[in-house]
């Protein structure tokens, strides 16, 4: 075992964007299993970097005044941080604008090329620029990209061809063959119902229409396709085709590429053939998972719907959001994200359930022992017997559970012996004991098995949190690393009796449900401007590239904007941005919340004629409920904004269009 190696990845991520919570899932969740294989002994590369060519990036360089490496280089050193303050253990770091990167991926199209499986021809069709994805007529859905929804862009370009065809029948076989090659199974299904069985086209590696990627070396107006130099980065960083390929040797195939569920299309496809063509060995498996979503969406920027990680952390602390995030989605399938679940799972799984079992554990052993560990004295009671037997099989259970990927499952079996051992202290009632001379022995052998299987769960709970499992030790006086291993946990009895604890502060303290949503509730009110200003950006960016703005006149139809008169107005108690308008709409009335107490007194409202968008769903914000919501323009740093106001005569409740 000791030498067997294991290679994981993570996609590199687009530095089109903040890194959001959805994307940290997917790092958290490799670094979980990375840790995992290093805890069971094997020789682990773990591999995450940054995609960063393409005419999205180059797009949005643009947009931002910035030449694509300055902008990629300022977005990327974010990527690299937030991965340290999750704890991430990766091995490597890879940017596809690292030299090494472009050198290898440049002999790999030219052998392909060589060998006569790129060829050149023109590419008439579509492109979908946010994906970086072609289509061809028949899978547009209404015109536009399957996959986001978004318009695509007609392009005509000379172009090279892979011959993917060639290999579909190879790739057909070995996906039915290799049942493990694509999991969750069902995506298996849908790569071969939907894209092999019903014909493989060639695809269109390579682009003139834009700058910025790696060039082809023999033919320098063309850049390679993005996808073709994104997916290379996974043997790239391991030295293939360099001077140097002594790890590509070594860890060459990758054990688990985990990707999110859209892009196990081009790890299925895509990368086996390139493989294929190259003569080199398959990846053993390719897992999609499920994404993390609020609301029943996928979270993204354009829909202003994104959760900041960093943010996440600051409040709650690393551990807990990576707790969350390993225990809450099903692995394989989406989960929600929201901050009632995260607060819930903190209170009721960390506080409550694994921190008062540490704290109650070292209170007594303080109370009773004087803080030294008491010597078992007895080995014959059934609930003893009990704790011992489920302690001996997490190693197991847990093995069992993260050879299938079913990290939730991990966490819960690990839960389970947490839950225990609260049960074991009611049913052993350790302060009754303590009153009677004769219950020492029980108190003792109570007290050193409720010890002992807080090491089980330390140790268990390595892989998943990083500072959780040290505080445990530290509390527990363990400072021998033999006792924190894997190894350690076939036996049952490894502490040391007379081992003094140390007590702390505790490791998870309780959060005050109603007093933290509301805090929550009441700073997002309190961020009007940072929201305008974003939407302002979000405005420039649509402007410098009008085909990923334009929408259907049915869109904008479905705005139902009407005049609305301001017959009263106030500052909202709580709140030091909102006012609350009372609103005569026609022959009804309604109270909208606005953000612009900076702006506007409310007496200087009252009598205004203002735009309402009148079908916004409702919104309960400092206990009021806001029903639709006024317009407004802002300059970029928001020094002035101003109300949309109507000048004429037409009456509150004429539609606006
Ligand atoms: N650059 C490509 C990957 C190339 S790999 C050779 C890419 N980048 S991405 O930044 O758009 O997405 C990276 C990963 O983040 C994808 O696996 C995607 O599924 C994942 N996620 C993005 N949003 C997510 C959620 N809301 N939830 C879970 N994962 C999410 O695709």
């Amino acid at each position: 075992m000791q030498n067997s190696t294991f290679y994981i990845t993570t996609p590199i991520y687009y530095p089109s964007d903040k890194l959001h919570i959805g994307h940290a899932y997917c790092t958290v969740a490799a670094d979980a299993i990375a840790r995992y294989k290093r805890q069971c002994g094997y020789d682990v590369y773990f591999l995450t970097g940054s995609d960063e060519h393409g005419q999205k990036i180059e797009r949005a360089a643009k947009n931002n005044n910035e030449t694509p490496k300055q902008y990629v280089d300022r977005i990327v050193a974010g990527f690299v941080s937030l991965w340290k303050l999750l704890d991430i253990s990766n091995d490597g770091f890879i940017r596809t604008t690292d030299e090494y990167h472009i050198k290898s991926v440049q002999r790999i199209f030219k052998k392909l090329y060589d060998q006569g499986d790129i060829y050149k021809s023109t590419y008439t069709g579509h492109y979908c620029t946010p994906c970086e994805s072609f289509w061809l007529e028949r899978q547009l859905v209404d015109g536009c990209c399957p996959d986001c929804s978004r318009p695509t862009e007609l392009v005509e370009e000379e172009s090279y061809f892979f011959r993917m065809s060639k290999y579909a029948p190879r790739l057909i076989e070995h996906i039915k063959t290799h049942p493990e090659f694509i999991q969750p199974p069902a995506r298996a299904n849908e790569m071969l119902q939907n894209f092999l069985l019903p014909g493989l086209e060639d695809l269109c590696v390579s682009r003139t229409s834009f700058k910025w990627g790696i060039p082809v070396d023999f033919d320098e107006k063309h850049v390679v396709y993005v996808w073709l130099d994104a997916l290379s980065n996974y043997i790239t960083k391991l030295g293939f085709y360099s001077s140097d390929d002594s790890l590509y040797k070594k860890y060459w195939p990758c054990d688990i590429h985990l990707v999110g569920k859209e892009i196990v299309r081009f790890h299925t496809i895509i990368w086996p053939i390139m493989l294929m063509a190259l003569n080199e060995p398959l990846p053993k498996q390719v897992f999609g998972h499920g994404w993390l979503v609020l609301d029943g969406g996928k979270m993204s920027k354009s829909k202003g719907n994104v959760v900041d990680p960093v943010a996440l952390c600051n409040r709650y602390g690393v551990d807990a959001i990576r707790y969350f995030l390993l225990r809450e989605v099903p692995f394989g399938s989406d989960g929600v994200f929201s901050n009632e679940a995260l607060i819930f799972r903190i209170n009721s799984d960390l506080a409550n359930d694994l921190g008062n079992l540490l704290s109650r554990t070292v209170a007594m052993i303080e109370k009773y022992f004087n803080s030294r560990i008491p010597a078992p004295l007895e080995d014959n009671n059934e609930l003893d017997e009990n704790l011992r037997a489920l302690c001996l099989g997490l190693t197991e259970e847990i093995r069992s559970c993260m050879d299938e990927l079913k990290l939730p499952e991990a966490l819960g079996a690990i839960f389970k012996v947490v839950d225990a051992s609260n049960k074991y202290i009611d049913q052993n009632t350790p302060w009754l004991l303590a009153k009677n001379e004769a219950s020492m022995p029980r108190l003792q052998t109570v007290l050193y098995h409720l010890a002992e299987s807080l090491r089980f769960i330390g140790v268990s709970l390595k892989p998943f949190l990083t500072s959780t499992p040290d505080k445990i030790f530290t509390s527990l006086g363990i400072n021998d690393a033999g006792l924190m291993t894997l190894q350690s946990l076939k036996t049952f009895f490894a502490l040391k009796p007379g081992t003094a604890i140390v007590k702390g502060e505790p490791i998870f303290p309780r959060i005050d449900v109603k007093k933290e949503l509301l805090a929550l509730e009441q700073e997002s009110l309190e961020k009007p401007a940072q929201a305008i200003e974003e939407q302002a950006q979000a405005r420039t960016a649509n402007e410098e590239s009008p085909e990923e703005s334009l929408i259907d006149y049915e869109d904008f139809a479905k705005l139902d904007l009407r005049l609305a008169k301001v017959i009263a107005c106030e500052e909202v108690k709580r709140s030091k941005s909102l006012l609350k308008l009372t609103l005569k709409v026609g022959d009804s009335e309604r109270t909208v919340l606005s953000g612009i107490q900076k702006w506007y007194s409310p007496e200087t409202l009252i009598n205004k004629t203002v735009v309402l968008v009148a079908n916004l769903k409702p919104k309960k914000l400092c206990n009021i409920e806001s029903r639709g919501m006024i317009l407004c323009a802002s300059d970029e740093g928001d020094e002035h904004l101003t109300i949309i106001t109507s000048e004429g005569e037409l009456p509150d409740g004429t539609k606006v269009r």
